[in-house]
């Protein structure tokens, strides 16, 4: 069956960008240390006027207008995230509601930085059985308000931010066999037994609090190398392509080196895989729709293109989906 496909994007960042040397006046690191570790220049950082839902809404606007379309043309919303604005409702009815959009169906996904991934194939699954007809898909974080800022190992890895895509239901009359445009395979994974590498320490029904990012950094690095191959394998065995034909690699931007690795194991050429993480750094559920704008606004993802988005992350959660433009 041919999937959805995808008819715009956007992108929002906050207004301030903080470098790795400003990050030297807060924790004992270096701009060397960062850069040599993780590939990260610098990161966006929320100010108080910005939230997860604000940055949602910025992103969603811009891949409204990218698509040509109208808040009233959406009728599902499903917008990932680690860090909503309120514990409940879901940050995407806040979106829906400050967008236009009116009825339709809207909810949170929450699988941190796989969140997209999650998203994506819950919406794509959701319009091909015809309860809606186009949906607006955005990954929008402010792990900013989740870090330790007193903990180096993990203050300087994130930054905060959103993108966005609108998807609409399969087109019956094109299939994506032949060259159509769609999404045409996908996979999602999950291994709950891992959740003390990545999480959060707090939390409504534990602590009554909001928590911080906690991480075992070179744990996560290698269950993350061997997940996104793994899973980047499958979907490309089951859409029954090559690595060869895939035009662009849009990763979850976590570190350079687990980027450079996974191309390695794929024998994936470094010039098709989109890197952002320099400049964004890890923006959880945003970064691989964030990546995907920049490259499609800068004009490197054209229509036609063989596309793959892969993310890995908390929980563990990962997957991948493959998608012509
Ligand atoms: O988005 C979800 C998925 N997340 C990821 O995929 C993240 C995966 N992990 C990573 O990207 C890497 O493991 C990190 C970037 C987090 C860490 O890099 P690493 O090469 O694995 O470093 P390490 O944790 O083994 O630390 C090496 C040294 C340690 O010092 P000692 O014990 O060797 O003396 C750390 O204390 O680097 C030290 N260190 C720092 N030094 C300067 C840790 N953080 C910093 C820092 N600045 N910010």
């Amino acid at each position: 069956m041919p999937g959805s496909r995808i008819l715009g994007s956007g992108s929002a960042l906050p207004s301030r960008v903080v470098t790795n040397a400003e990050m030297t006046t807060m924790v004992d690191t270096s701009d060397e240390w960062i850069v040599e570790r993780t590939g990260i220049r610098q990161r966006y950082i929320a100010g108080d006027d910005e939230t997860t839902s604000s940055l949602a809404v910025d992103a969603a606007r811009s891949a409204l207008k990218d698509a040509g379309l109208e808040p009233a043309d959406i009728d599902l919303i499903v917008l990932a995230t680690a860090t909503p604005d309120n514990t409940f409702p879901a940050t995407a009815t806040k979106v829906q509601h400050a967008l236009g959009c009116h009825g339709g169906i809207a909810f949170d996904v929450a699988a941190v930085c796989s969140g997209f991934l999650y998203a994506i194939t819950t919406a794509d699954s959701l319009l091909k059985t015809g309860m809606a007809r186009r949906a607006l898909v955005i990954g929008a974080e402010t792990f900013s308000r989740i870090l330790d800022w007193e903990d180096r190992t993990t203050c300087v890895l994130f930054g905060d931010g959103a993108g966005a895509v609108v998807l609409e239901a399969p087109d019956r009359s094109t299939s994506v066999e032949n060259g159509g445009p769609g999404i045409i395979a996908s996979r999602l994974h999950a291994d709950g037994a891992q959740h003390d590498l990545l999480y959060v320490d707090g939390g409504p029904s534990t602590t009554q609090t909001v928590g911080h990012l906690r991480m075992r950094g070179p744990e996560v690095f290698k269950h993350a190398v061997v997940n996104l191959s793994s899973v980047l394998h499958e979907v490309i065995e089951n859409s029954g392509i090559s690595a060869d034909d895939i035009d662009w690699i849009v990763p979850h931007q976590a570190n350079k080196r687990i980027l450079d690795a996974t191309a390695r194991k794929l024998k994936i050429a470094p010039e098709r895989i989109i890197v952002t993480v320099d400049q964004h750094a890890n923006t959880s559920a945003a970064s691989v729709p964030l990546a995907f704008d920049t490259a499609r606004k800068d004009g490197r993802i054209k229509s036609g293109d063989l596309v793959m988005f892969e993310a890995m992350g908390g929980g563990f959660t990962w997957g991948a989906t493959l998608l012509r433009m």
